[in-house]
């Protein structure tokens, strides 16, 4: 399963590309808001540090002005997945983006039948919105077995399935058990992935009873 970490904040991006473990980025208009940078700097700057898939999300909602916006973002560097929403406008666009060799990440997806849809469309990755669909009191989990059922049916699809909207470590832990090919989660669910109190109890007492030792290994 890849990891993605989904921020626009360029430090926390660096400290957890460190830890070689994080495959790609993914960004949205609010945590461009929120980073208060220019979008064009800052996603040039992520696709500097981290050369796996960095996904940009077009702003407008009509094909033409989509497929404008989509070509100049893929124009900042070969790691960028266009993300243009699940729309028919979004897909059209991702159509035309995937047929001219650029990879696509169709966002906003909550149901089944709008991954089907992105697959056709050519997407390199679907993003269902897991969290989303758990805060109004509907399955997140769920979607995200039916679409990696589905997809399995159908060799031609190459779509990833790219689980967003994580709220936590057991949203990354089921999507792991469905086959799921990409988690996105904020900074904060990846450092909770790291965590058990027992590691920490078991590295307290080896510490411990090595110092007792003596020793010293270099
Ligand atoms: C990722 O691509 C999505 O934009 C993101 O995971 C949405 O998460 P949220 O529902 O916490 O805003």
């Amino acid at each position: 399963m890849k990891f993605f970490v989904d921020t626009a904040e360029i430090s926390e991006i660096r400290e957890l590309a460190a830890t070689g473990l994080v495959d790609g980025v993914t960004t949205n208009p609010s945590l461009i808001a929120k980073s208060g940078r220019k979008f064009l700097d800052v996603v040039a700057e992520i696709c500097s540090v981290v050369p796996g898939p960095v996904s940009a999300e077009v702003v407008s909602n009509d094909f033409d002005t989509m497929l404008k916006e989509g070509k100049k973002l893929a124009a900042i560097a070969k790691n960028i997945a266009v993300k243009v929403p699940l729309t028919v406008d979004g897909l059209k666009t991702c159509k035309a983006l995937a047929d001219a060799g650029t990879m696509v990440n169709v966002t906003l997806c909550f149901s089944p039948a709008q991954a089907i849809l992105a697959a056709k469309a050519g997407a390199a990755f679907v993003s269902p919105f897991v969290g989303r669909l758990d805060d109004i009191g509907m399955s997140g989990m769920q979607l995200i077995a039916d679409i990696c059922q589905i997809y399995r049916q159908y060799p031609g699809f190459r779509t990833e399935v790219l689980v967003a909207s994580i709220r936590g470590p057991m949203h990354v832990v089921d999507s792991a058990k469905l086959g799921a090919h990409v988690a996105t989660m904020p900074p904060s669910v990846l450092k909770q992935l790291f965590g058990h109190p027992l590691t920490d109890k078991g590295l307290a007492q080896f510490n411990a009873d090595w110092k007792k030792t003596g020793q010293s290994l270099l």
